[in-house]
């Protein structure tokens, strides 16, 4: 036993010195949580690598290393609370969170070290690698459902943004909203999945993962419509793609849904992002839901109908 740990140290300690660690959402519910020898990698870090320039296959639910053949425990979700927060922790490596050792090599912060709470390097804050100066610049983050059970049933059109957290990654453990409305998923639960592109220090790339996830304390059935391509709209708010959203790919080999040219408001190279520049406002999504008339509202309406039918009688 005491052997084990103090091999899982020191396979710690040479994670931290020999690579410029990324950083994943770590949860029971995701995939590839042990890594992918299948035996248990209390220290794995296989989920943080960036996808850039990647074919669709290899970037899509980070298929690359496999992640999508790695499911979960059975029994295991990513819970969403209709209407209140769920949380995630945002690191480097499993064995900076909660999953692993007891949190023992966890702190605050995604890489287990401490720093100022106004953390801020000009030059890009590389540890943790943020991706950003300092907590205004970090780009934001996001979660997207999926109503399919089978991950290989996850499309970019079925996977619809649901919540947003502005100025993240940042903390380690990270809370993200529910919309009120989001309904119960199928017998065999959802897929969700976490993003982020960062906005610049760095390569361009962007950070995508699954989970299986499901819907707690669901009140509402009308169904989350299709996702559309965001669009950047930072110069014309009334360009924004409103509704419910896809995720964003950019800077892919093929399955881009995003591409922008030229500069920001603030002079730097534009760099899609979960936020008011690509029309995603913080918080929970909640215009994401069909409007067209559906069950719901029949069933609605025929209650009703029946109600009044036995206050007559
Ligand atoms: C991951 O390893 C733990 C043991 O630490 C085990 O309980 C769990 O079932 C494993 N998960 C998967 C998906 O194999
Ligand atoms: C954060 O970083 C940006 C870009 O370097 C800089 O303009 C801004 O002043 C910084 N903010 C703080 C609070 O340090």
């Amino acid at each position: 036993m005491f052997a084990r740990h103090l091999l899982a140290f020191a396979a710690l300690l040479q994670i931290g010195t020999v690579t410029l660690a990324h950083l994943a959402a770590w949860h029971d519910g995701m995939y590839c949580r042990n890594g992918t020898s299948g035996t248990d990698e209390a220290n794995d870090y296989t989920v943080v690598k960036p996808l850039y320039q990647l074919p669709k296959k290899d970037w899509w639910l980070h298929g690359l290393d496999g992640c999508t053949k790695f499911p979960p425990a059975p029994g295991k979700f990513l819970e969403l609370p209709a209407g209140k927060e769920f949380a995630v922790e945002i690191a480097s490596n499993r064995g900076k969170t909660s999953l692993s050792f007891n949190g023992r090599f966890a702190s605050n912060w995604p890489d287990g070290n401490n720093y100022p709470e106004d953390y801020n390097v000009p030059s890009c804050i590389a540890s943790p690698n943020l991706h950003a100066q300092n907590n205004s610049q970090a780009a934001g983050t996001a979660f997207a459902i999926s109503y399919q059970s089978d991950i290989e049933r996850v499309t970019p059109e079925n996977l619809v943004v649901f919540s947003v957290k502005y100025h993240t990654p940042w903390k380690r453990v990270t809370t993200y909203s529910v919309p009120a409305a989001l309904p119960a998923c199928p017998e065999g639960g959802c897929h969700c999945a976490w993003a982020w592109i960062p906005n610049g220090c760095g390569q361009p790339n962007m950070y995508q993962q699954a989970f299986r996830c499901k819907v707690t304390g669901a009140t509402s059935t009308s169904p989350v419509a299709p996702g559309k391509p965001p669009v950047w709209c930072e110069d014309d708010p009334s360009k924004c793609t409103t509704g419910a959203k896809q995720m964003l790919y950019w800077n892919q080999q093929d399955g881009n849904n995003i591409w922008v040219q030229g500069l920001d408001k603030s002079g730097s190279p534009k760099s899609p992002a979960y936020n008011s520049k690509c029309g995603f406002f913080e918080g929970a999504q909640n215009d994401i839901f069909s409007t067209a008339p559906g069950k719901e509202r029949r069933c609605a309406a025929k209650r009703k109908r029946g109600s009044a039918g036995r206050r007559v009688s």
